[in-house]
This record gives C-alpha cells, structure tokens and sequence, in this order.
C-alpha cells in the first residue's frame, strides 16, 4: 500500500526498466512472408505495400541468403500465378513443377536450414479468386479439401518443412496429416491458419497475388462462409481446438492487431504454439501514416509487434521483420 508500494520505482531509469520488461522480441520470433512470380530478374514493389516486393527465382535466392544473415530462420511462400494458369479448381496448385515447388526446392538448395513454410490455399490458382472450389455459388468443402491434400503433399515432397493452410475449409489438417502420414512425411509439420477471419484488412495482399473474388453471378463476394466472423470470440477456440486435434504443431491468429483478445483466449486455453500473421492492411496502415509524417514508424512498429508477443503469440508472420529486426538485433 502507498507509500510502501510505489510502482513507478520500477520504471525510474533505463536500467531498471529493462531489469524488469516482461516482453521482447527476438529475431526467433519472425517468419518473414515472401511472394514469388514467375521469370527472370523482376523484382517489383507493390503499390500498396510499400517497401515489400514480389520477386522472381533469382531475386529470391538472394533474398533469403540475406534473411538468414540476418538471424532470421522462416519463410512463408506465396505465389503469384499467371491468370492462364488459373482455374476453378486450382489444378496448377498440384503440378510438380510448379512455382511453389520449384520455389521451394531453389531456396532448400540456396538456404538448406532454412525452415520453408507454404501457403496451401487455392485462391492464387482459383480463375474466381477463392480459397476452394465454387459449385452453384457455393465454396464446396469436402473436394476442395481433397485437393488441399494433393497440394501439401506436392509441396511436401519438393521440400518444404512446413504446410500452412490459409483457408479455413473444415476437415482440411486432419486430411493434410493423414496424406503426410500416409506418404512417410511425418516430420512434415503443420501450421494452421486456425482463426482467421473474414478481414478487411487483407486487401493489399490481394493486390499483391491478385487472387480478390471475381465479380461475377454465382461466386461468393466475400470468404464470410469459411473465414471467420469478426465479432465472434468463441468460435476461435472451437476452431484452434479442432485444428489440435486434426493435427495441427502450430495454429494461428489472424489478423493480428484486431485480434489480440483472441490471441490471450487461446494462449489460457492451449499448449501449442500461437502464431499471429500481422497482416497486410496492418502493414499499409503504418507505411501511410509514416509516409505523412503523423506517426513514428520504427516505434510504432515495435510497439505493435511487442503487444503482438505480450498478448501471447510465440511467432510472428510479419512484412515488418527485416525492418525489426535491424533495430533490435
Ligand atoms: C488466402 C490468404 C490471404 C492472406 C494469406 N493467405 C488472403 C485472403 O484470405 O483473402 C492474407 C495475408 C495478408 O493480408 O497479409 N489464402
């Protein structure tokens, strides 16, 4: 009681300050998101995120030997197809020498320690921009689900070390698990995207894939049938619970931000580690306010990944990670 109890004795110098901080990042903490497209020696900034590239093979290669110098160990693959291979049903997702695969076997020879992670979702190969199958105006579950499988198995056999699937069909890790068990990839792990809404906040990433929902009768506007609803707290831990059981090694909150009182449900609900992908709106939002001038970026940025960590994630998927991790390296 006062006087006895002063608090801010705890915060009077720099020293102390630092004795008694509960929370700080760790270049450990980052899977660093790269987009990769098709061809030679391109290297192109995406209009709305500033400072992030999309990057053919070569470029690439680079990139990640940069990142690993770095002190940074993940990546987290996304590719960007042309529309003439695209499809209702995402088959070039599951060609052996596709750009994912190839992507992934060029930066296992590049980097070999470096922990590759794969996006498994239709959407960059969908012609209608969703995550699976449309029939009759409706994303249909259980066959998108089959091919989710041919596609983390595809993936899985040109290296990768860890699927990621990005979109939230049920059913999808138990199926995932079952084919990597089936085919002798057990120590193929699984990060699930296990409470992902149904954001606004994913808009530059859609430019940056073009993979938006098309315009058109009879395909779903929006992914509100298999992401999540924003307002709901609940339907998280159901989610994330089934994911554990399916198989999941790690589940994910996404977006971040928004989402940190779900990211603090989880972390006193499970064991499992909890990742949160701070997501491209988020990363728009900063890069703008900081272009006028009217916020701080660099402290802005680690007070948002900070929060991120304290409310109880372990990993962070972050456009921002070279950024953090220069200063806090
Ligand atoms: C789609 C996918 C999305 C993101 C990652 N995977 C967008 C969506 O669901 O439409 C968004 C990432 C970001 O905004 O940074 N499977």
């Amino acid at each position: 009681m006062y006087p006895y109890q002063r608090p801010r004795r705890l915060r009077k110098s720099k020293a102390i300050r630092d004795l008694v901080q509960e929370t700080r990042l760790h270049p450990d903490d980052f899977i660093v998101p790269l987009f990769i497209i098709e061809g030679q020696n391109k290297k192109e900034e995406i209009p709305s995120m500033p400072g992030y590239f999309r990057m053919t093979l070569d470029h690439i290669k680079k990139e990640v030997k940069e990142i690993w110098r770095m002190g940074l160990k993940s990546v987290l693959l996304f590719v960007k197809v042309d529309d003439n291979l695209k499809d209702n049903t995402g088959q070039a997702a599951i060609d052996e020498n596709g750009l994912m695969q190839q992507a992934i076997k060029s930066i296992k020879d590049t980097v070999p320690e470096m922990y590759v992670m794969t996006d498994v979702a239709l959407d960059p190969f969908s012609s209608l921009g969703h995550d699976g199958i449309v029939k009759n105006g409706k994303i249909v579950n259980d066959e998108t689900v089959e091919m989710l499988a041919k596609m983390g198995l595809s993936h899985a056999k040109a290296g990768a070390d860890m699927l990621a699937p990005s979109d939230m069909m049920d059913g999808r890790i138990r199926a995932l698990r079952e084919t990597l068990e089936e085919n002798s990839f057990d120590d193929v792990g699984i990060m699930s995207y296990s409470a992902k809404y149904a954001s606004a906040f994913y808009g530059p990433f859609r430019d940056a894939l073009d993979s938006a929902p098309v315009d058109e009768v009879n395909v779903p506007k929006d992914k509100s049938t298999y992401q999540m609803n924003p307002a709901n707290r609940n339907t998280a831990i159901t989610e994330t619970l089934l994911d554990i059981e399916e198989g999941a090694d790690i589940v994910m909150v996404k977006p971040g931000l928004c989402y940190l009182d779900i990211v603090r449900d989880l972390a006193n609900t499970i064991e499992h580690p909890i990742a949160v992908y701070q997501v491209s709106g988020e990363y728009a939002m900063l890069k703008a306010a900081a272009e006028k001038g009217w916020l701080d970026h660099d402290a802005v940025m680690l007070e948002q990944l900070t929060s991120i960590k304290r409310a109880g994630a372990s990993l962070i998927a972050s456009y921002f990670a070279k950024e953090a991790v220069k200063l806090i390296g």
